[in-house]
């Protein structure tokens, strides 16, 4: 997992959990849930707004207990930032342990900074899907928690698109 280079990522601690939103996804969205990253080099589709919220609700659907979907607000033109949540707290610690680390990776604050944007979804889902498999995954998941926030500038994506 050496995309941190590539992120432009920013610790901060969160207040509190985030608040359960309602997911938005739909089960006919055209999005698929990543699997093969190599793929984007031969196919190379940056996920859009919808595209984004559409594959953390999945996530936050085929990774119950450890993905959790929300969003922190809207951009000035009115689109979701969404946001996707992942841990994995041991089962006797219900009520969260204040001192365990939680890490915000946030991309695309400027809007034509897209990979960063992507990277990040990659890495939210890698993370999820791996949890299970992959031993490092598990300890830590099971450690921290870590928040994704792929877009913070959605409008400026949507321009970028308009005027390549
Ligand atoms: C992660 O936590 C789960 C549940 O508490 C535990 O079963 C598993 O062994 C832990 N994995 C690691 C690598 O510590």
């Amino acid at each position: 997992m050496r995309v941190g280079v590539f992120v432009i990522a920013c610790l901060a601690l969160v207040a509190g959990s985030p608040a359960p939103a309602p997911a938005e996804y739909s089960e006919s969205a055209a999005v698929q849930v990543i699997e093969e990253t190599e793929s984007f080099l031969a196919h190379p589709h940056y996920l859009d707004n919808d595209e984004i919220g559409a594959l953390f609700g999945q996530l936050a659907k085929d990774y119950p207990q450890l993905a959790q979907a929300y969003k922190v607000g809207r951009s000035l033109q009115g689109r979701p930032l969404h946001a996707l949540a992942l841990n994995a707290p041991p089962a006797n610690d219900k009520s969260g342990d204040l001192l365990r680390p939680m890490v915000k990776l946030v991309a695309n604050i400027r809007g034509d900074e897209t990979l960063g944007r992507q990277i990040v979804l990659y890495m939210a889902e890698y993370l999820a899907s791996s949890y299970e498999t992959d031993d490092q995954v598990q300890r830590l998941l099971n450690t921290t928690e870590i928040h994704f926030l792929p877009s913070c500038n959605p409008d400026g994506f949507a321009l970028a698109q308009i005027n390549p």
